[in-house]
């Protein structure tokens, strides 16, 4: 069918429920860094969602970057290669720094990025995601803000894609056997 919902088989998050969420996670982010200078960096592609909302949700003055990463240098995750497609336009030199991601899946990506910006002598770097999936986690990875832990399903909507699509959803589910055939 053309509509996008349809597609979903199973919502574990809805809207309002990621709303709400995100709303518990800025009111503790914003009491962490009171009186500091935070920015916050966005992982494209799906990091958009989550940093339009949870950015909105804090009621302080912040800055945000963006970066692109690829994990798929060598054909699969698995490879373990990750390199930047598109890097800060921010020096985070002193900067107190929250990298902010939709999902933690094998910790790759952020494991790699965390030593990466650890690397330009920021203040601090913490890790903000909204989901986090510790069954499939193979790299060390210590986010300071969580949403929730999931089962290790894939899932999509807000910000998740299956093939670039599905990114668009408000909420978050699993897909139907049916996309897939
Ligand atoms: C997805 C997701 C996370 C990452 C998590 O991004 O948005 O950034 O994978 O997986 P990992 O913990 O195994 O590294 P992806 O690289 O697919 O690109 P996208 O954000 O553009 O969808
Ligand atoms: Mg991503």
């Amino acid at each position: 069918s053309s509509h996008v919902e349809h597609d979903l088989v199973n919502i574990l998050f809805t809207e309002a429920q990621i709303q709400q969420r995100l709303g518990e996670m800025a009111a503790q982010i914003t009491e962490d860094y009171a009186g500091r200078d935070l920015l916050v960096v966005g992982v494209l592609r799906g990091a958009v969602m989550v940093m339009a909302d949870l950015a909105r949700a804090m009621p302080v003055h912040l800055e945000m970057d963006w970066m692109a990463v690829s994990s798929y240098g060598s054909g699969t995750k698995s490879s373990g290669v990750v390199r930047i497609l598109k890097d800060l336009d921010t020096d985070i030199s002193g900067r107190d720094v929250l990298i902010v991601d939709e999902i933690i899946d094998t910790g790759l990506t952020l494991s790699w990025l965390v030593n990466n910006l650890s690397s330009r002598s920021p203040a601090s770097v913490e890790i903000a995601t909204l989901l986090r999936k510790p069954e499939a986690l193979s790299m060390p990875v210590e986010p300071k803000y969580v949403g929730w832990d999931i089962p290790n399903e894939f899932v999509v909507g807000y910000g998740l894609d299956y093939r670039e699509r599905y990114r668009n959803l408000r909420d978050i589910g699993t897909l139907a056997p049916h996309v897939y055939s």
